[in-house]
């Protein structure tokens, strides 16, 4: 009999030393449910009553008009960017503190990239320095961008309506990538709503997860409908296989919109035990000197995909890559925040617009373990090798007078 895979690391060291992941799926328990249901209809291939039905409920819960489910959230993107008809050269404005899969599909197009820093009090794109960056753009050369694309991050909501207002003067559509903001609000609303477009993500690390996936979001439903037809492979309405442009094989399968839809059920109790546990690690950890975590800002609530932590090593004591090797060493994993886009090498030829907020973010950043199934006592060993650093550094952290005796006599 085939033997069941497992990836676990905690088969042979027990569970105080299971590892800890940052962001792991975390099932309903009604998934395999809605699977059944799939296969039992033998909507096996791509297309299938599930889809429908995800689209369907995610519109509702999105609060938008018109959903089209993806592969993926960089596909999202991606047919977002083709649907404005950017072309080789144009520039696309984007946030440089994001992961890479909100900016790769500018260069698919042999568009250029653009970025633009992120503000410190909600690590987004910052809309003053958009706004004259547009300005002094008009000014001089005329030359402006064909699309923005901020980011929400780590479950922080942009401020898009500032965005948009400011896009707007010059004509500019915004592309809002939601990818890590399922369950995030902005102004009342869900996160991405107001932009011309939304992408979201599925993937397994996210919120909640089809495996891997994503949505394209828009009120409105020609670009939807643009997009659906672009993502099957730009299919004429024929018998034939019948091809005027060039598309994509970018649609959700059946299967995995059968997972999308048991996800979507506890969306709302995901993040709320997200949002304990980040409360949780301001409780464990916020009075250590040094010690910092994301802010929320006052505009939305953060749904806290990721805790985030800042670092002060001269306060601390320890830098945020010394934490996370020290986690490492206990079997928990932790990331830095994203590497910024302007210091990608695969990128380093391209414009940016500031960069000091998005680098010392990275310098400073850490991502803690956020899974929503993860218990008090796993959170608690994440606290207790961070204090313990903490500690030690309060320990070895000499004054200014007994430094020297300090160093000199460990
Ligand atoms: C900000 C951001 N944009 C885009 C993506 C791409 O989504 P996917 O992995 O579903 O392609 C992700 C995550 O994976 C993301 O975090």
């Amino acid at each position: 009999m085939m033997q069941p895979l497992t990836a676990s690391h905690a088969d042979h060291r027990g569970e105080r030393t299971k590892r800890l992941y940052l962001s792991p799926p975390h099932m309903s328990g009604k998934e395999q449910e809605f699977i059944r249901q799939a296969f039992d209809s033998n909507y096996i291939a791509l297309l299938g009553p599930m889809v429908e039905a995800f689209e369907h409920e995610l519109a509702e819960e999105l609060e938008v008009p018109h959903v089209l489910s993806t592969a993926s959230g960089t596909a999202a993107i991606h047919l977002a960017l083709r649907c404005l008809d950017i072309r080789p050269g144009d520039e696309v404005w984007a946030s440089t503190l994001t992961f890479i899969g909100s900016v790769a599909p500018i260069v698919y197009e042999r568009a250029r990239p653009v970025f633009i820093d992120a503000n410190a009090g909600t690590w987004t794109l910052d809309p003053d320095l958009l706004s004259e960056a547009l300005a002094s753009a008009a000014k001089t050369n005329g030359r402006l961008p064909k699309a923005i694309v901020p980011t929400d991050l780590y479950g922080q909501s942009c401020d898009l309506d500032a965005i948009v207002e400011i896009s707007a003067k010059y004509g500019i559509p915004v592309i809002c990538d939601s990818a890590e903001a399922m369950g995030t609000t902005y102004r009342g609303r869900k996160a991405g709503s107001g932009a011309l477009m939304a992408t979201y993500s599925f993937n397994g690390n996210k919120v909640i997860t089809t495996s891997g996936g994503g949505a394209l979001t828009s009120a409105d439903e020609k670009l939807i409908q643009r997009a659906r037809y672009l993502s099957t492979q730009a299919r004429e309405p024929v018998v034939h296989y019948e091809h005027l442009e060039v598309g994509y094989n970018y649609r959700m399968s059946n299967i995995l919109a059968a997972i999308g839809i048991a996800q979507l059920r506890v969306l709302a109790d995901r993040v709320a035990r997200r949002q304990q546990i980040f409360q949780h690690y301001v409780d464990g950890l916020g009075d250590l000197p040094g010690i910092t975590f994301m802010p929320e800002a006052s505009y939305g609530r953060h749904s806290r995909w990721l805790s985030v932590l800042i670092v002060d090593a001269a306060q601390f004591g320890a830098d945020s890559e010394a934490i996370r090797q020290a986690l490492e060493v206990h079997n928990i994993e932790s990331r830095p925040v994203w590497k910024p886009m302007h210091r990608q090498p695969v990128f380093s030829g391209a414009r940016t617009i500031g960069g000091a907020v998005a680098d010392s973010l990275y310098a400073q950043g850490l991502c803690l373990p956020s899974g929503s199934g993860m218990t008090q006592s796993d959170q608690d060993r994440v606290i207790e090798v961070v204090r313990s650093l903490g500690a030690l550094s309060l320990r070895r952290r000499p004054s200014m007078n007994e430094g020297r005796a300090l160093n000199d006599h460990p």
